[in-house]
């Protein structure tokens, strides 16, 4: 791409620009519920009242998703704010290529189909099994059973990764229930057609970043060789787990199905695998265990030779996997890039959770660096414990790091990531996600001293809500109450609005301190870029100054 223009109304800042995501932060629409709203969050509050903000959008197709009832996700938010634009996005993409049947028509799909009618072996699908539509959406995985059995699949095994993350906590049985009967319906036409096994999508499987292999080595013992503990259905499995353990679905154990005495659906030689989620994070691990010949994260002990092909393609760097089913949305021209080719020296930070989100996903689905010679990207390691346990997770260490930025004087523009609001708020322990968001300000005030010592602008903003809205509500607003008189917990993210605060130490008053309203997060993008004194791509969404 070519180099940014100058923006002629900038007066120049002494510091750089400081793009803060607070992932999983956003404006609550319910006082109950609201741990943002309930943490002691001073400074917070003091940079809201003092300084320009708005609300922006992070949900629905204000970040490329089907429809206005869909929450945001870092995926997609990431890519907005990155990208400056709006793609649509891994479910709709999906949604349409099975709507208009061109999955269907794909070499791949046909290719796996063969393969396993040539040698009548099983077909397998694995996935995130609910209607989240942040990984993956249930309905996709019945439209290809449906059209299997059309084409004359005899067999078919579906892995259930169980969620409560993206959808109700404990919500499995309403989506396994209906399964089974729309299976039972294949089955009266002919097929055999099961669910084999599955497990909480925290414990087995859906491992990202390569913070916990032994996730999807445990994933692989369940799905692959059949190994663990056995039941008769996954509706028993669920409920005989649950009482054990009372974990909500995200953290339910694995389970494997039998029936006489055998695992019922192993992953044999032959057979063809389909990995249904869409987005890509998460299904990384478990491609590379199926694909790579070379693999030293866990011992396999059996390594089927199978067609395996992902929903989409995961990485377009690497090409991986190898074979999928739908063509990732293709992201081009985004303010990593432009930044480089201007030549303005960046600085991405985060911890591993969401390292690859403020770069990987931040630079439009795209591995490594646009200009090594101007870019810096630094992981703060993850602590593998549940988040709940240490809420403040790695925020004083990202922190550290971005102020001994500031103080060097290195970067012209520095973007990082605090999970906090997002995996505490993911675990839907409300005391501990108070916790977060108070380790977190801890850190914006830290932050905001080091920002006015140099002269930095602050753009404080989130990816999309969570912590915000920690309750589940009925349709009429009322809180949930369950039978222990608990609030129940909401683990997903919201479909609130994020802040968006320009806290400039340096600035010259060149802009309206009454900021735009309406906008989304790809907003943020052209505001990061006219704050670094330079003029967007026409085509990217306005920001939200008002340049006087
Ligand atoms: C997850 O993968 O943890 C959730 O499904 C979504 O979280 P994220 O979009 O905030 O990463
Ligand atoms: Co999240």
């Amino acid at each position: 791409v070519e180099a940014l223009q100058k923006n002629p109304k900038h007066k120049g800042r002494k510091g750089p620009v400081v793009l803060v995501i607070m992932d999983g932060v956003g404006y609550g629409k319910y006082t109950e519920g609201d741990a943002v709203k309930a943490a002691l969050t001073p400074n917070l509050d003091r940079l809201t009242a003092e300084w320009p903000s708005t609300k922006l959008k992070a949900h629905g197709t204000a970040v490329g998703l089907p429809d206005d009832g869909d929450m945001g996700n870092s995926e997609v938010g990431h890519n907005a704010i990155g990208c400056g634009r709006v793609f649509a996005q891994g479910a709709k993409l999906v949604g349409k290529s099975i709507e208009e049947g061109r999955i269907f028509a794909g070499d791949t799909w046909k290719k796996l189909i063969s393969n396993v009618r040539d040698k009548n072996t099983t077909l397998h699908f694995l996935g995130l099994f609910s209607d989240g539509n942040v990984h993956s959406n249930v309905s996709h995985l019945r439209a290809m059973l449906t059209r299997a059995l059309d084409e004359g699949v005899k067999r078919a095994r579906v892995h259930i990764l169980l969620d409560g993350r993206d959808v109700g906590e404990t919500s499995a049985l309403e989506y396994i229930d209906p399964f089974e009967e729309f299976l039972s319906g294949l089955n009266a036409k002919g097929a055999d057609y099961r669910i084999a096994s599955g497990g909480g999508r925290m414990q087995i499987t859906m491992d990202r970043y390569g913070a916990n292999w032994s996730m999807v080595e445990k994933g692989w013992h369940t799905h692959v060789l059949g190994e663990g503990r056995r039941f008769a259905s996954a509706h028993e499995a669920v409920e005989i787990l649950r009482a054990e353990t009372s974990a909500i679905d995200q953290d339910l154990p694995p389970f494997v199905i039998e029936e006489n005495g055998k695992a019922l659906g192993s992953i044999e030689d032959g057979d063809s695998v389909i990995f249904f989620n869409f987005r890509g994070d998460r299904a990384l691990e478990i491609t590379a265990a199926f694909e790579e010949d070379d693999f030293d994260k866990f011992d396999r002990v059996r390594r089927p030779g199978v067609e395996y092909a992902g929903m989409m393609e995961y990485d377009g760097d690497m090409h991986v996997p190898r074979q999928y089913l739908v063509p990732p949305p293709s992201i081009d021209r985004t303010l990593g890039e432009f930044l480089a080719a201007t030549r303005v020296k960046q600085l991405a930070v985060s911890e591993t959770q969401k390292f690859g989100h403020v770069t990987y996903f931040f630079n439009g689905n795209r591995t490594g660096k646009f200009d090594p010679g101007t870019e810096d990207y630094v992981e703060i390691p993850s602590d593998i414990v549940p988040f709940e346990d240490r809420p403040w997770m790695k925020a004083a260490e990202i922190t550290d790091t971005v102020i001994k930025a500031l103080e060097e004087g290195k970067y012209d523009f520095i973007r990082l990531n605090y999970p906090n609001g997002d995996m505490v708020g993911h675990t839907g322990i409300y005391p501990a996600v108070v916790c977060a968001m108070e380790a977190l300000d801890l850190q914006l005030g830290r932050l905001e001293k080091a920002a006015r010592k140099a002269g930095a602008t602050l753009i404080l903003t989130a990816d999309h809500g969570n912590s915000d809205d920690m309750f589940e509500h009925s349709k009429t607003g009322e809180v949930i109450i369950k039978e222990n008189g608990q609030p129940k917990a909401k683990t997903a993210h919201s479909l609130n609005p994020v802040p968006c605060i320009i806290v400039d130490f340096d600035g010259k008053g060149e802009y309206s301190p009454t900021l735009k309203e309406g906008l989304g997060i790809s907003s943020l993008a052209a505001t990061s870029i006219e704050l670094l004194g330079y003029l967007p791509p026409s085509d990217y969404d306005p920001g939200v100054l008002d340049w006087k």
